[in-house]
């Protein structure tokens, strides 16, 4: 059975007025305790061999060179080569990569890396708080290719306050003409207690639609196959460490607000880093949550993750006998379609997938 192996380095240099993922600005100080800390949790992992490997945040670019050199030596140590894993993902920020970190991270066999651009747009990008303009990416990405790099990712946000469908579309044909093997195409969530929530920002929920359809169109007329809802890749190119989560694999998570799912059971560390650092430095567990899914809600969360990826998800018995009568009025009301013998989001109910997946989480509504 496969499993994956994620790390978080919760650090930002700034923190963006939309985001909520657990990170923090201007904590670099503690990054030397924080990946003393890891290197702890790593020896005490109750999974020691992995296939595919995440190094997320927050911004691991973030990190000096001496810094990745050590992260990347207590990889191999603890979990060997990184360049043993099938895939190895390294997340960064445009203006943290530099040169060296990536020739550091190519010789220490890191073979995919994901970039955060957000929008091509340099009125946009500061609108949304972003520390890089879009010539400081174009740079990165350029100097990630020359480095080695034959598998990159970008992200990319549609929705943006201000944006319109032809800035957006732009951005897209921008990011495209860099034929990239993979893109993330998210549409804006407005999170609680970021800045966009405080100032009451909305998202035209129309036209952020508009903006999801073109790229659905345009992306599949380039060659990429719309593997997940937010996912797109040249054939060959899907996240297999992604994949392994809408799978329902094991997975480790080892930092800060990592998760962990492992033998039925679900945990997460405490997002805050300080605690961390101490609970794992003092010997005890940093879990704050921790559950196991059991019948009906461990079949619904297997049920909702698997119907994320477009191709579809062939029924269990046991998917049919709890599930049947919500995916018959799902299949009635059109965002559910068959494919031979799958079941698959219509191109209606990829844009409502929520709706589809609230039928499949408890507490489960009565028909
Ligand atoms: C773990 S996050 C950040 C990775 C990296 N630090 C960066 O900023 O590029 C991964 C991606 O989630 C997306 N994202 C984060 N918050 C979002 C939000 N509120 N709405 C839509 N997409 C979001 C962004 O595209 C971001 O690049
Ligand atoms: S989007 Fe990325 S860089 Fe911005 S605050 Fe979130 S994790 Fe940090």
């Amino acid at each position: 059975m496969k499993t994956g192996l994620y790390i978080h380095l919760p650090f930002c240099k700034q923190k963006c007025n939309y985001c909520d993922f657990a990170s923090f600005a201007h904590r670099e100080k503690l990054i030397p305790a924080y990946l003393g800390a890891l290197e702890k949790e790593a020896e005490r992992s109750a999974l020691k061999a992995f296939q595919t490997l995440y190094v997320g945040g927050g911004t691991p670019s973030l990190l000096s060179a001496s810094q990745l050199r050590r992260l990347c030596g207590s990889i191999s140590s603890f979990f060997g080569s990184i360049s043993s894993f099938e895939e190895s993902t390294f997340e960064a920020n445009p203006e943290s990569l530099t040169p060296v970190k990536i020739q550091i991270l190519q010789k220490n066999g890191f073979n995919r890396l994901s970039l955060g651009l957000q929008s091509f747009n340099d009125a946009e990008l500061k609108i949304l708080g972003r520390v890089h303009e879009s010539s400081t990416f174009l740079k990165t990405y350029q100097a990630a290719r020359a480095g080695g790099f034959e598998n990159i990712n970008v992200d990319l946000i549609a929705g943006l306050p201000g944006q319109t469908l032809e800035s957006f579309l732009t951005s897209l044909q921008q990011v495209l003409a860099l034929r990239p093997e993979h893109l993330s195409v998210y549409g804006l969530q407005i999170e609680k207690g970021t800045p966009f929530f405080e100032r009451g920002v909305v998202c035209d929920q129309l036209l952020m639609r508009c903006m999801l359809e073109e790229t659905h169109i345009r992306l599949q007329a380039a060659g990429y196959h719309h593997y997940e809802i937010s996912n797109f890749a040249l054939p060959g190119y899907e996240a297999k460490h992604n994949t392994h989560y809408w799978d329902n694999g094991e997975y480790i998570g080892l930092g800060s607000a990592a998760a962990s799912y492992v033998g039925g059971v679900r945990k997460q560390n405490t997002p805050d880093m300080e605690k961390y650092i101490d609970c794992i430095q003092e010997g005890k567990d940093a879990t704050v949550f921790s559950e196991r899914l059991t019948g009906k809600a461990r079949e619904g969360e297997t049920l909702m993750l698997a119907l994320r990826k477009l191709d579809g998800v062939e029924l269990s018995a046991r998917q049919e006998e709890f599930f049947g009568k919500e995916i018959e009025r799902h299949l009635q009301n059109g965002l559910l379609e068959k494919d031979g013998k799958k079941v698959k989001l219509s191109f209606e109910g990829m844009f409502l997938a929520n709706e589809v997946f609230r039928s499949f989480v408890a507490p489960f509504e009565e028909i």
